[in-house]
């Protein structure tokens, strides 16, 4: 059973949570119009007994072209959708920040505007499939940004926050985890640029600050940065992950941010030269603010990692797809509800409420 130590009350940039247990983000691919909708905002109302919950990864462009019936955030039409979802979580006492995201070369031409490549800090393809309108295919060959764009995307960055903050989020997260763009700018297995934004670890590292900079404008202190340097999903290598990270870390130290989010890798996909099982540990060695751990979590564990001082909150992803009264389970607990896989993500002719808002509460 989980222990005290993950139900105190914390201070997360400038807001007070009422337990350390986070709602991780999760994309469910229930906005066929791009749009958020009531039942979203139903979804994330019942997850609100939550400290906070983070929004599955929120498009801050329709060049972020991964998925389909992904949300969006990259015009002032997408405001009112997400007004639904802060208000309901605000209504039910919880607190929310959303994700923004920019998939890069994790993309398929037939998901970008007018079929066009994807967009990656250098033309060099990312491993893994996507689905696209014709079934699954691998990802598209990307594309090298100019210096122009590159700007172009820190600005895109900065305008969604601002549309956030006039939706109500209480926050945002930068996505700058799993081989989606800001990753890529990161390591240099995908990135080998010669300019500026590319070579030495602090080159690397100039399109995160740009963004955080950028996105401060909207939401000050309370902004997040969720990395994970252990992790090689989409194909994401580095031959010398421990510098570049701890480069990173100490530079997010200076960032005056509410907290990074540091997720370990999933099975099956640890990188091999780092960290199996201790991004959190490397984390709390480089980085001095508020730390949010994830990566397989168990209460129990979560709550010792909490006690002994190795993080500051824990959060939680798949626990949360069939317990939307996941902290009501851990304090008491009750059993775990499992997901059912198979509609994790949303599938076309199925209404949106399977396998989302149908799981319900326990009677506790
Ligand atoms: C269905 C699903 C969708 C996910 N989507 C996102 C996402 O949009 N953004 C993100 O940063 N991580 C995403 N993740 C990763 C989770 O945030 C989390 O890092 C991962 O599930 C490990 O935590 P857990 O073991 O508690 O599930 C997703 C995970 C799952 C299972």
């Amino acid at each position: 059973m989980a222990s005290e130590a993950l139900f105190s009350k914390v201070r997360l940039g400038t807001h007070q949570l009422s337990n350390r247990i986070v709602m991780a983000p999760m994309t469910r691919l229930r906005a066929p119009d791009g749009k958020a909708n009531a039942i979203m905002a139903e979804y994330y109302a019942q997850r609100a007994s939550a400290g906070l919950i983070i929004t599955e990864c929120v498009m801050i462009s329709d060049t972020s072209a991964a998925y389909i019936n992904c949300p969006g955030i990259y015009g002032d039409d997408f405001i009112d959708g997400w007004r639904l979802v802060t208000d309901a979580v605000h209504a039910a006492g919880g607190k929310i920040f959303m994700q923004l995201w920019h998939s890069g070369r994790v993309a398929h031409t037939s998901l970008m505007p007018a079929g066009a490549a994807p967009l990656a800090p250098s033309a060099i393809v990312g491993v893994g499939e996507l689905h696209t309108p014709t079934g699954k295919q691998p990802l598209s060959t990307p594309r090298a940004l100019s210096i122009e764009e590159i700007q172009d995307i820190i600005r895109a960055f900065g305008k969604a926050a601002q549309r956030a903050r006039l939706a109500g989020f209480d926050g945002v997260e930068i996505h700058g985890a799993f081989g989606y763009l800001i990753d890529q700018f990161l390591r240099d297995g995908s990135n080998q640029r010669t300019d500026i934004y590319g070579g030495s670890a602090e080159n690397r590292t100039r399109f995160l600050l740009g963004i955080i900079t950028a996105v401060q404008q909207f939401f000050g202190h309370d902004v997040g940065v969720k990395l994970s340097p252990a992790s090689r999903a989409h194909g994401m290598t580095d031959s010398r992950t421990e510098t570049t990270f701890a480069y990173v870390l100490g530079q997010l130290n200076e960032a005056d941010l509410a907290y990074v989010h540091m997720m370990e890798p999933l099975p099956g996909d640890e990188s091999p030269d780092l960290l199996l099982g201790e991004t959190v540990a490397f984390a709390r060695k480089h980085y001095a603010g508020p730390l949010l751990a994830n990566g397989g979590f168990s209460g129990e564990r979560a709550s010792l990692l909490i006690a002994q001082g190795g993080a500051d909150l824990v959060s939680f992803g798949q626990a949360f797809i069939a317990n939307p009264d996941l902290p009501a389970r851990l304090k008491t607990g009750t059993v775990l509800s499992i997901p059912d896989y198979t509609n994790v993500y949303g599938l076309p002719g199925q209404p949106l409420e399977v396998g989302y808002t149908d799981y319900a509460a326990a009677l506790v």
